[in-house]
């Protein structure tokens, strides 16, 4: 079980990471050229939001069950840089960052104008993906 879901939180990385991209990069150029926001604008938006939720859950199943996640909290596990990353930084800034997607995404809803919601999207998913890309453990991913 330890294995498959790691080897799932690894594959489902990239797709957190690609479509909320692709939901900032579409808001922002959508801003800059006045673009109405559209049932494809929706789903970008949409897309970029499961995929951080799905993360987030099974992100959270796989820290309780990982050797490296919950049951290696300890004084040295905090002295240690890659040690503290998994069991601490890693799992709660991705909590912060996935918590800034849902802002976005709950903002842009009840938006009414285009423009608000393409900002909501942009600053919001943004800052989300500023954080998560943050607290990758990039030493040994990918
Ligand atoms: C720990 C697990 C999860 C938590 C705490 C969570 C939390 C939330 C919250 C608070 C919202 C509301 C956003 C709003 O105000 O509109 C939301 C919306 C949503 N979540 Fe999750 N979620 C979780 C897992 C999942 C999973 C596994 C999926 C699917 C793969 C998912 C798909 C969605 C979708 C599609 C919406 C948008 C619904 C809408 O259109 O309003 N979530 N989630
Ligand atoms: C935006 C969401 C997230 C992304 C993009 C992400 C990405 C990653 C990546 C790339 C790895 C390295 C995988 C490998 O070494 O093959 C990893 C490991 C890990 N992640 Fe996440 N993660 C996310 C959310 C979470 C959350 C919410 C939790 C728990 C609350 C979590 C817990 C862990 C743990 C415990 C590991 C270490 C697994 C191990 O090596 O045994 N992640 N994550």
């Amino acid at each position: 079980m330890y294995t498959g879901l790691k080897h799932f939180h690894s594959t489902v990385a990239y797709l957190v990471l690609l479509l909320v991209l692709i939901a900032v990069l579409h808001a922002i150029l959508s801003l800059r050229q006045k673009r109405p926001f559209t049932a494809m604008s929706k789903k970008f938006t949409l897309y970029g939001l499961i995929a951080a939720h799905l993360q987030l859950l099974f992100g959270l199943v796989l820290y309780f069950v990982s050797p490296v996640g919950f049951g290696n909290l300890s004084g040295e596990t905090m002295g240690n840089s890659l040690p503290r990353l998994h069991a601490v930084e890693h799992p709660l800034m991705m909590i912060i960052g996935i918590v800034l997607i849902t802002m976005g995404y709950a903002k842009a809803k009840r938006a009414t104008a285009d423009a608000a919601k393409f900002k909501a999207i942009a600053w919001y998913y943004g800052i989300g993906l500023a954080l998560i890309l943050s607290r990758i453990p990039w030493q040994v991913w990918p």
